[in-house]
């Protein structure tokens, strides 16, 4: 299914469709509720929308308002909200078995031969699955993994990484929101720089700065006395997330993988947010034609069902120890079949929904360059697929980031028009375009000129 007409059929006809201002009553009354009820620790914090309904790239709020969704709750909605064949497969298991226990149950089984058949190469039909119901529980099984495998403990992750935030993995995530007064971590992570070009840390250019950052990594794991001794495991995102959409330039990973072979690291791609077709491709680390060793998954695999995992190179996991990491969740059938059938619909017709995002992400980039033109307040606009960011600055020369107040009138502006849109960056300055794959070419559009339009009053 990837002909707009189809597409369209998914989603609600009018979006975005705006009845009263947001908050309306009813949701005024939903958002008090949740403030009273909810520890606000939680992601989107006092952001004033509910979610009622949701079909395809469009949700409805309790007083009916129907808003372009622009973040797929966060990359995961990659076929959209509410697909009617995850829904009819869901509810066709739902009627035979639905929790089983941590052991095999047929769709489970079935699940685990469907990954390994579309993982990357190198782990393709030569791997093994471990299932967990998030992105986090993907990666602090990793860490776990990790240590046991090869006897070491120090991990190397990178500035503006983001792995979750349970105690191992927020260990490996940066941020100090997550951090601060929440250590100590575990010991051994070693954080470097990511290759985030526009605010290069070495003040160099692309490409005459020679991949400096990719030269740093090989340096500190593979040279004496730089406290890199005993590195088991390099865990990074083959694009940036919640650190900004920070596409690394095309050396970059194989580079880290190089020195990682050096050293007798192992690499772990994680592909929690960037996975799943999200970037152009079923997975981001097959832009750099590396081969992980490890991957960690979630988000857009899942989509409306919470299922994530880490699948890894069948003669590491042999070294794993039976009974080591019980998950009473894992492998819900119904969350199974909601998994392999988002697979199904991403890869059908080879992969035409995600070989659409590829060439979709290139029009919204072009029209968002093109609208930046007009404002001093877009410096940036990168991303593979649908994985766009946009940074927003003072001004494209001084590249200060936006002030949070700015960045909020924005976000309250978009909102009010119809879009919903959540932003990231090390200085919650980066716009991130991750909508729904299915979304319709006129939808996309619609969004870009919502952005632009509330960026212009700035
Ligand atoms: C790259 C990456 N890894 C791990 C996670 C954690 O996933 P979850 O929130 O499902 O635990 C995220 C979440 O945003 C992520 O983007």
């Amino acid at each position: 299914m990837s002909s707009e007409q189809e597409l369209a059929k998914l989603s609600y006809a009018t979006a975005p469709l705006i009845n009263c201002p947001i908050p309306g009553p009813k949701t005024a009354e939903y958002l008090q509720g949740s403030f009273d009820n909810e520890s606000m620790a939680r992601g989107g914090g006092k952001f004033p929308f509910v979610f009622s309904e949701g079909k395809g790239a469009t949700v409805k709020d309790p007083d009916g308002n129907v808003l372009i969704d622009i973040t797929a709750g966060v990359a995961v909605n990659s076929v959209g909200r509410c697909h009617p064949r995850v829904v009819a497969a869901m509810t066709e298991q739902m009627n035979s078995l639905m929790h089983a226990s941590d052991i095999s149950n047929v769709r489970r089984t079935e699940l685990a031969q469907k990954v390994a058949g579309i993982m990357p190469p190198g782990l393709r039909n030569n791997c093994i699955s471990y299932f967990t119901q998030g992105g986090s529980g993907a990666v602090e099984t990793a860490i776990k993994f990790v240590r046991k495998i090869t006897g070491r403990n120090q991990i190397v992750a990178f500035h503006g990484a983001y792995h979750g935030v349970w105690c191992g993995c927020n260990s490996l995530t940066t941020g100090d929101q997550y951090r601060k007064g929440y250590g100590p971590f575990i010991p051994g992570v070693i954080h470097l720089p990511y290759p985030y070009c526009y605010r290069c840390c070495f003040g160099l250019s692309y490409p005459s700065c020679e991949m400096r950052c990719a030269q740093y990594v090989d340096y500190v794991l593979n040279t004496p006395y730089t406290g890199a001794d005993d590195v088991g495991a390099v865990i990074i995102e083959a694009q940036q997330g919640e650190g900004g959409y920070v596409p690394p330039p095309p050396e970059y990973l194989p580079m880290v993988k190089k020195a990682c072979e050096k050293h007798g690291a192992l690499y772990i791609s994680d592909e929690v947010q960037a996975g799943a077709g999200r970037t152009g491709k079923m997975w981001c680390i097959e832009h750099s034609g590396v081969e992980p060793d490890m991957i960690t998954w979630g988000k857009g695999m899942g989509g409306d069902m919470p299922m994530a995992g880490l699948t890894i190179r069948k003669d590491l996991a042999a070294l794993i120890d039976d009974h080591s990491q019980p998950n009473t969740f894992a492998g819900n059938a119904v969350t199974s079949v909601a998994c392999m059938t988002n697979i199904d619909i991403l890869t059908e017709n080879d992969q035409a929904l995600i070989k659409r995002a590829a060439v979709l992400g290139e029009e919204i980039k072009d029209r968002i360059r093109e609208g930046a033109k007009k404002t001093r307040i877009i410096g940036d606009v990168r991303g593979n697929g649908l994985m766009i960011g946009i940074e927003m600055v003072e001004d494209k020369q001084s590249r200060v980031p936006l002030g949070r107040d700015d960045v909020g009138k924005i976000i309250m502006g978009m909102l009010a028009r119809g879009m919903i849109m959540v932003p990231c960056g090390r200085f919650g300055n980066v716009f991130r375009f991750m909508p729904p794959l299915v979304i319709t070419r006129e939808h996309a559009m619609k969004a870009c000129d919502i952005l632009l339009e509330t960026a212009a009053e700035i």
